[in-house]
């Protein structure tokens, strides 16, 4: 077949985490050229591929989105009839050339056949039965290459691809969404402030492709700006494929601080112990933030503000959720005894580095106690907005399960995707003992459950004696530090 795609159009398309196929070409079982690989070479890779079966990727687009939040849903209309255009228009230029490559090699053959006749000091004749011979065999076909290639004109009719330079990353654009929108929903950390046209800081350069400007900005690009194909992602979406410049943050050095007034959209007492907390932000005053990261909070009185972790995902950005355990902070006083829906929560941050570690490749362990579920939530929706994690474990430790205050969420999650595995272990049902050895029957139940701890990144959210059973027994089991990640939850 004719041609090279994308590692993530690849994985798409034989519906396999991004994750493992990138470790397949790391153990050096497929190629790849300049970031691309080959048609033959990915059905050789994954020869069960159900390419009739199309209901594998739209079922993963419908869990994903489920995961990640309402808004993509909204947002999810089909591109407008200018893009299918453009994009029609395109397929249709590529299909022109491969015709023109094939008339071309006909003409050649035609060629030869002629020259061959004209040679005296060789056995045309021979050499002439064999060409007409294999003119005469049909065209080899490869029907699964064939169905992969139309599987992909499809997607491409429906999605445009995006490169970022210098990164490498890339993500697909579906819908009439933004550059910037459809970046955050890939959980790529783009630089941007307002998401509205009038900070300039979501400025990136197109290199190849075609976009389209889908809202005006009151911020002004210079003419040597518009000169050099800059444009603002928030407010420009891809018309074809396309290659951009643009900046990421490359750690929470990158991460600028916030001060926002977020009113309250909706609070939940899902028991006695837990209130959700669910904050919008100004449609023009949004937090950036990494998944994994703490916000100081306060209420609209001079209270004390109280570190708290964001339990969502950064690719929503306007809306946020905390998980506020009743103490006797005065946070925890006023959420659970005065606050109401539209009252003002001043929000401060981000901070905190307990954030995913993008380059590695290996699965994830997420080990959270109580309120610990908060991070890790956010950190695991990011995953799936990476797509990523070939294997994500989820052991959420409480007393008993009436504490685990999202259970359905996380069983909903187990339920809808293959990768995703959820362990709820009740401490109180472990043999417990004083003095931390509770922590450790709790570790025993955890490494029954994974058969190479080496293999995973664990990431540990909890009070101190859970994350010292947790470091001691995973490094006894040949974990090495770089894959454990710990978040102390009264963030000391
Ligand atoms: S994010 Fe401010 S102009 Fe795009």
């Amino acid at each position: 077949m004719y041609k090279y795609m994308s590692l993530s159009r690849a994985a798409r398309l034989v519906g396999v985490k991004r994750g493992a196929l990138q470790k397949r070409i790391q153990a050096g079982e497929i190629k790849t050229f300049e970031g691309e690989l080959l048609i033959e070479d990915l059905l050789r890779a994954y020869p069960d591929t159900e390419l009739e079966d199309s209901t594998m990727l739209e079922h993963t687009n419908r869990i994903k989105d489920r995961a990640v939040g309402r808004i993509y849903t909204e947002n999810a209309v089909l591109p407008s009839s200018e893009t299918l255009n453009a994009r029609v228009q395109q397929l249709a230029q590529e299909l022109a050339a491969i015709r023109q490559q094939n008339e071309q090699y006909a003409e050649l053959i035609a060629q030869l056949k002629e020259k061959l006749q004209q040679a005296d000091n060789i056995d045309s004749t021979q050499l002439r039965q064999w060409l007409d011979q294999q003119l005469e065999q049909p065209a080899t076909v490869q029907p699964a290459a064939s169905k992969l290639v139309a599987n992909d004109t499809l997607l491409r009719l429906m999605t445009a691809h995006v490169r970022i330079l210098p990164s490498g990353h890339d993500f697909f654009v579906e819908g009439a969404s933004s550059l910037l929108e459809a970046g955050l929903r890939a959980g790529l950390a783009l630089d941007y402030a307002c998401s509205n046209g009038n900070c300039g800081k979501c400025k990136a350069r197109l290199v190849s492709g075609e976009i389209e400007k889908i809202r005006n900005h009151d911020y002004v690009l210079s003419e040597a700006e518009k000169a050099n194909n800059e444009f603002l992602m928030c407010c420009n979406a891809a018309v074809t494929d396309v290659v951009i410049e643009a900046v990421e943050a490359h750690g929470v050095e990158d991460i600028p601080q916030q001060s926002i007034d977020t009113k309250v959209k909706k609070i939940q007492f899902p028991n006695d112990h837990v209130s959700l907390l669910h904050l919008k932000t100004p449609r023009t005053n949004r937090l950036r933030f990494l998944a994994g990261q703490y916000a100081s909070l306060r209420g609209d009185n001079e209270q004390q503000a109280t570190d708290m972790s964001i339990a969502s995902c950064p690719c929503d950005d306007m809306n946020l959720h905390f998980q506020i355990p009743r103490d006797h902070s005065e946070l925890s006083q006023h959420v659970f005894n005065n606050l109401k829906p539209g009252d003002v929560i001043h929000l401060r941050g981000p901070a905190g580095d307990f954030v995913l570690d993008e380059e590695s490749f290996n699965s994830l362990a997420f080990i959270c106690c109580n309120t610990g579920f908060a991070p890790a939530k956010s950190l695991i929706e990011h995953a799936m907005a990476l797509d990523i994690a070939e294997s994500i474990h989820l052991f959420w430790i409480t007393a008993d399960a009436e504490d685990r205050y999202l259970d359905n969420l996380c069983r909903s999650w187990d339920d809808a995707l293959d990768n995703f595995h959820f362990h709820p272990i009740d401490s109180s049902l472990a043999n417990a003992s004083e003095s931390g050895a509770e922590s450790y029957n709790v570790m025993d139940i955890i490494l029954q459950k994974l058969d190479h701890p080496k293999d995973y990144d664990f990431y540990v959210a909890g009070n101190t004696a859970i994350i010292g059973a947790c470091k001691a027994s995973l490094l006894e089991r040949g974990v090495s530090e770089s894959q454990l990640k710990v978040d102390n939850l009264n963030h000391e």
